[in-house]
């Protein structure tokens, strides 16, 4: 994510410097509406950056987390946690694959993944396991998944970074042939199905299914990092669900808990084997208080229609932003938009950081990645009239933005 202009942030001053954050103290939301200390109100085109799947205050979520935290919160891994396999049964179902492992982030979700790649390495005696990565990838600000991130900016600082990642453009299937022609040591592919962080780009669907068959031809795994376009984003349970094809491993977090931290990797059959005990582990990850809110929110999702919604309202916002800025996608002043569902980049032709706190003053929080791409990834509640309002907001906020000089 991009920060918002230095001109308009102020730093929190007992926290660490490590955000730009706007002047605005959110205070209390409803549904897809936000309110801040001064009363003021948003709407939330942003969503907690695609975390807020039912939105804010949800009726049915509310009281079922209520109910967990006075039960039981934390136990710790020492235990069988029923609430970790009820989950772990619920994602299995819902992808096609056979197994998960709980954490609290899509960082760990990733770390973990990574740490499954080299193992199957090894396991098939592959002393200095590699693994293909992307240009333009966000995967977590660890000092491995950071490595596998294709920007230099996360990067910057850092190094050295973790050795063993191969980077491919996306989209280019000729370009994962050379590595493997030339790379004999791979074990792996990790790539987003829609990059998030990297301006909602979108893999095609051509380009997965080819992954998936050089994946199977080489004996490698398949990683699809949903992190962000999981959880019924884009319509669908998954997003490469709409390519036909399944992963070996699929990192997720972000809309799983509907705002509570958890984080999944959720593994098919070549990978649930893998690790063995003793090979990872966590303090926090899948506690009952977490799965809880997983299990609840993949429930209430399905109770509500929300993916065939999510599809749907997705197609509005786009519609009424394809309409709002026809002109200007025709002079070029926006280059494209693109993505899926409730997934959706703005592409301008020139950097627009300055519209997160712009589009704020016009009551609406958005956030812009990759420099020059307004991301929408609202709650998947939003109605139809929602959307049509986001596109009301930001409209007038991207014209008078690209006519400025
Ligand atoms: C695709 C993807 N993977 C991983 C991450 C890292 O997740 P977290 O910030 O929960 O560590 C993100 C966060 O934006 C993401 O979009």
């Amino acid at each position: 994510m991009n920060a918002p202009d230095p001109a308009v942030t102020r730093p929190m001053p007992h926290t660490l410097n490590t955000y730009g954050r706007l002047p605005v103290a959110l205070a209390y939301g409803r549904g897809c509406w936000l309110w801040d200390t001064e009363g003021r109100r948003y709407l939330d085109g942003l969503g907690g950056i695609a975390v807020n799947t039912l939105g804010h205050g949800h009726p049915k979520l509310v009281p079922a987390l209520q109910d967990q935290v006075a039960k039981l919160i934390h136990t710790s891994n020492y235990y069988e946690v029923p609430l970790q396999e009820q989950l772990a049964a619920k994602l299995c179902e819902l992808s096609g694959l056979s197994g998960a492992f709980f954490c609290n982030s899509g960082l760990e979700a990733n770390e973990g993944a990574l740490k499954i790649a080299r193992k199957y390495g090894h396991d098939k005696g592959i002393e200095r396991p590699e693994i293909i990565v992307y240009e333009r990838a966000f995967h977590g600000r660890s000092i491995a998944t950071l490595s596998a991130t294709g920007n230099p900016k996360v990067q910057k600082g850092f190094e050295p970074l973790v050795e063993g990642f191969v980077r491919v453009p996306l989209n280019d299937l000729a370009a994962v042939e050379r590595v493997a022609a030339s790379t004999p040591n791979v074990c792996a592919v990790v790539l987003e199905t829609i990059q998030g962080e990297g301006g909602v780009n979108p893999a095609r669907t051509e380009y997965l299914q080819g992954l998936r068959r050089i994946c199977d031809e080489r004996g490698w795994l398949l990683m699809l990092d949903e992190v962000q376009c999981g959880i019924g984003r884009t319509g669908k349970w998954f997003a490469h669900q709409w390519a036909g094809i399944q992963p070996d491993v699929m990192p997720l977090a972000k809309g799983l808990g509907s705002g509570v931290p958890v984080g999944a990797i959720v593994c098919g059959p070549k990978a649930v084997n893998v690790l063995g005990p003793g090979n990872h582990g966590t303090t926090f990850g899948g506690n009952p208080l977490a799965m809880r809110a997983g299990v609840e929110t993949l429930r209430i999702m399905e109770e509500d229609g929300l993916l065939a919604h999510a599809a749907e309202v997705g197609a509005v916002l786009r519609g009424a932003l394809e309409q709002g800025l026809a002109a200007e996608l025709a002079s070029g002043g926006v280059k494209e938009i693109r993505g899926a569902g409730l997934m959706l980049g703005v592409e301008l032709a020139k950097p627009c950081g300055v519209l997160v706190a712009r589009c704020a003053e016009a009551g609406l929080m958005i956030s812009v990645t990759a420099d020059t791409v307004v991301r929408i990834v609202p709650p998947l509640i939003l109605s139809a009239d929602e959307a049509r309002e986001i596109a009301a907001r930001l409209v007038p906020v991207v014209k008078t933005f690209l006519a400025e000089a």
